[in-house]
């Protein structure tokens, strides 16, 4: 039982069933099952938008997926959904809706918290970064010196960085070339330095993007760009026409020194992850203009409708969590790799990593108690070319079960020559050459009739039924991203809501911020920190030397 009364995850006839199932099936080979259902690289697919999603290279048959739909059912997966969509407060923690579906909905939409409908307000934020944006862009909106904007530098950390900042890339072919945008979020010094030392300041814009406007590390660079741009420009008025703010708290954000004329604001009801749609997307609305934005709210809309009304058997982001449960709860499985083979998507995996991982990186249940299973994976994954010929070896021949997904696309989408275009046939051929090998590998027998001596066989030996989910699309336009990224979104919402966490707040970052304010004194003024252990005391006290304090 639960500590609200509910039957545990582990003890519901529904996960049981899933375990018995599990042994039953013992070694699932996909060789075989790709022999018995010639169809099967078909009918493992699913359509959602402009995405073509194989899932037959999974270690999962029919009764498989049916006993999976049953614990999701069992687990009212639908039902919170809906309640999210509703506006209901199911991020209990913290006592918040979660909403990030309403900042793509159409303006006619009505969706209320506390009694009030929210779209007005987000397509009202929506409109004055569209005016804002056509500003800069058009170069109407100019420096303190009246010189146009060449450099826009968002200052900002975790979701209020990794979203804009992974968009900016994978919408790079549609960005207005003639300004640049750049990305700070860490509070070493050098990240500043290296965004803003070629920069003239009477060309650049720092955009401020918090949501509470108290994250450290973003208000230290904040004030240190402003130095940076009054050192130059001399004149505190500068301020004005070089800082716009993206927050929730308009009092912090005028305490600061912008004006709240400048400031685009969101709602509580955004999590940080969710919400480079909101306000935090304003550099990149910069970037690609606002018609391209509003092409990428529809590509998450779609996805978002797909999810609230698909039925079970054909919603991607359900199967896709429920794979994720598969593999991490009845098959041991700790990680998940996602290999975009697009140079546009090298920050895509990053920008999961925190929507999955600050998400459903828990150990504690809704009802507050412990929970007894696998929660969130370690997802991690880079550009799949390049990890070929760095970690795939491990994926493919190490000892450990890493379920990937693949995800590519039939076009190049910038302007490319010729001759850059047809590389992208090769980019492709190894995209799917690796599900292929992944999935039904190379038999001894096959390595032995190469020619290969006995005693290199083992290791020419690739024993396959490496897990991998395929996500096609024709080219990467921003409609395509939105709908990828909500695709995502949704995938850890249903595993969220399974495991039966929260999967909207995130007390654990909170310990190391407490503790880096109270040890700070200590690496500056050589303070006693009461209660520093023996080991953090001689690091301090090492660190303090080797800076001759
Ligand atoms: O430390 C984690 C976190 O709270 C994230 O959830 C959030 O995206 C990030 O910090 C930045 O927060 P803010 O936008 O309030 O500066």
């Amino acid at each position: 039982m639960n500590a609200d009364g509910r039957t545990r995850l582990d003890q519901t006839p529904e996960w049981t069933a899933l375990a018995k199932h599990r042994e039953e099936l013992g070694n699932l080979r996909l060789r075989e099952v790709f022999a018995a259902h010639p169809d099967r690289g078909t009918a493992y697919t699913l359509r959602v938008g402009d995405l073509y999603i194989d899932y037959s290279k999974h270690l999962v048959t029919d009764d498989t997926l049916r006993l999976l739909r049953e614990l999701a059912a069992a687990t009212d997966v639908f039902g919170l959904r809906d309640a999210m969509f509703r506006g209901e407060r199911i991020n209990t923690t913290e006592d918040r809706a979660v909403l990030h579906t309403a900042l793509r909905a159409p303006r006619d939409a009505v969706i209320e918290v506390d009694g009030e409908n929210v779209v007005p307000g987000v397509h009202a934020v929506l409109d004055r970064m569209a005016a804002f944006a056509d500003r800069v862009r058009s170069g109407e909106w100019t420096g303190h010196t009246g010189k146009r904007i060449r450099t826009v530098v968002n200052i900002g950390i975790g979701g209020s960085d990794l979203g804009p900042a992974m968009a900016y890339e994978a919408l790079r072919a549609f960005t207005d070339r003639d300004l640049t945008v750049r990305f700070v979020s860490n509070v070493d010094g050098s990240d500043l330095h290296e965004a803003t030392r070629d920069l003239d300041p009477a060309e650049t814009l720092f955009i401020v993007a918090s949501k509470t406007f108290t994250t450290i590390e973003t208000v230290t660079n904040a004030t240190s760009a402003r130095t940076w741009l009054l050192n130059a420009l001399g004149d505190e008025s500068a301020v004005a026409e070089h800082f716009v703010a993206l927050s929730t708290n308009a009092e912090k954000v005028a305490g600061f020194g912008i004006d709240t004329a400048n400031m685009f604001e969101f709602w509580d009801w955004v999590g940080g992850r969710y919400s480079y749609d909101s306000a935090i997307g304003l550099s990149l609305m910069i970037a690609i203009g606002p018609d391209r934005f509003r092409e990428m709210l529809d590509g998450f809309r779609l996805v978002d409708d797909h999810f609230r009304t698909a039925p079970a058997e054909s919603n991607v982001p359900l199967l896709l969590g429920l794979l994720g449960v598969w593999y991490g709860n009845f098959l041991g499985a700790q990680s998940h790799a996602v290999l975009p083979y697009s140079h546009y998507l090298s920050k895509f995996t990053a920008y999961l990593q925190q929507l999955d991982m600050e998400s459903n990186g828990k150990y504690v249940g809704r009802d507050g108690r412990e929970v007894q299973w696998q929660t969130g994976p370690v997802v991690w994954g880079t550009p799949g070319t390049n990890g070929q010929h760095a970690y795939y070896q491990l994926i493919h021949q190490g000892t450990k079960l890493i379920p990937a997904d693949f995800i590519g696309f039939a076009e190049p989408v910038a302007e490319l020559s010729d001759e850059l275009k047809a590389q992208h046939d090769l980019l492709m051929a190894n995209f799917f050459a690796q599900t292929q090998a992944l999935a039904f590998g190379k038999t001894p027998d096959e390595v032995r009739g190469e020619g290969v001596p006995e005693e290199l066989v083992p290791h020419k030996t690739f024993k396959g039924d490496h897990p991998t989910t395929t996500i096609l699309a024709r080219e990467l336009t921003p409609s395509v991203l939105g709908q990828l990224v909500a695709l995502y979104e949704h995938k850890v919402f249903v595993q969220g809501a399974i495991w039966d966490i929260d999967s909207f707040d995130q007390w654990g970052v909170e310990l190391g911020k407490v503790l880096a304010k109270r040890v700070e004194p200590a690496l500056t003024e050589g303070a006693d920190v009461p209660g520093l252990d023996a080991s953090s005391r001689a690091l301090v006290a090492t660190y303090r030397e080797l800076r001759g304090r």
